[in-house]
């Protein structure tokens, strides 16, 4: 390639799943790089289960540079990078990759893009009881992030009462985690309601006994869209006073992703509006 070409080379990014069609990332990232005035692609591509090893080095054969990782590849992608973060390894997911000129360094953002999300609204964690409902991997990724911000206590709930178990294992000694079981949540009261279940997918929310939240206690959902709508109705019922759904937290996420890609910050505030307004 010629140096004229090479300079016009434009960097590229994607974000790999299946399915992968509906994932808004390739809009944010492409406001994000508008903002900037930075020339950048950013495609939404599709890859199989047992296509993935082989079509992430065929990735990085065509020079890109960063990757952001969705279902159903989270977990399995660490297992194919060069190495992979911290807190990537606690989450036990990867959703951003970063190139390095052998292969791809694992990260994971979501962490960070929650504690971002939860401060830009102003929800306290730090002394306050926290329920987490849900113990699959979206519940594991906050378990440890939410930690850190030193809840007076931080309970994980689901219907069966094994994996909250084995997850207040795996997080032992790293804060105030009791595992629970929704039916036993019975009669308590939390500050702070934060729904990772995947339920609202399927348009439901778990069963769930009387009220659970304190007054003028508030309601976070890690989805956003009509997966948003079941928890969104359950938090009004529990007179929430305020309630908020994923959709902040995944900008956030993804300014995380922009970051460490390109060492700028985006105004994820301009980006939020730009996708409410849709
Ligand atoms: P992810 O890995 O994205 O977090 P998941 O593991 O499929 O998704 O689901 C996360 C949680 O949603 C699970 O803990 C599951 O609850 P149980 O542990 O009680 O089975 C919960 N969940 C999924 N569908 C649900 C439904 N229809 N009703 C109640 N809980 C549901």
């Amino acid at each position: 390639m010629g140096a004229a070409a090479e300079l016009r080379k434009i960097s590229r990014y994607g974000v790999i799943g299946q399915p992968v069609a509906h994932s808004l990332s390739p809009r944010i990232h492409a406001l994000f790089a508008k903002a900037f005035g930075i020339d950048l692609s950013y495609e939404a591509i599709e890859i199989a289960p047992a296509d993935l090893a082989a079509r992430l080095q065929q990735l990085h054969a065509d020079g890109y540079s960063g990757i952001n990782v969705t279902l159903p590849h989270k977990a399995v992608v660490a297992a194919l990078c060069e190495g992979v973060s911290e807190r990537a390894q606690i989450a036990g997911a990867v959703n951003c990759l970063k190139r390095t000129d052998s292969g791809w360094i694992g990260d994971n953002t979501d962490g960070e893009g929650l504690v971002r999300d939860l401060a830009r609204l102003g929800i306290a964690v730090a002394g306050q009881r926290v329920l987490l409902l849900g113990a699959g991997g979206a519940a594991r990724g906050a378990i440890d992030p939410l930690l850190a911000l030193h809840p007076k206590e931080l309970v994980v709930s689901s219907r069966n009462p094994w994996k909250p178990e084995a997850l207040a294992e795996q997080f032992k000694g790293r804060g105030p985690l009791r595992p629970c079981t929704h039916l036993a949540l019975k009669g308590d009261h939390y500050d702070l309601i934060i729904n990772a279940t995947s339920a609202g997918h399927a348009g439901g929310m778990p069963r769930l006994p009387g009220p659970l939240l304190v007054e003028g206690g508030s309601c976070y959902d890690l989805s956003y869209g009509k997966a948003h709508a079941p928890f969104a109705a359950w938090a009004q019922q529990q007179s929430a006073a305020k309630t908020d759904d994923g959709l902040g937290m995944l900008v956030e996420q993804a300014a995380v992703s922009f970051e460490i890609w390109l060492g700028k910050s985006p105004d994820v505030e301009a980006v939020l509006a730009a996708l409410r307004t849709r």
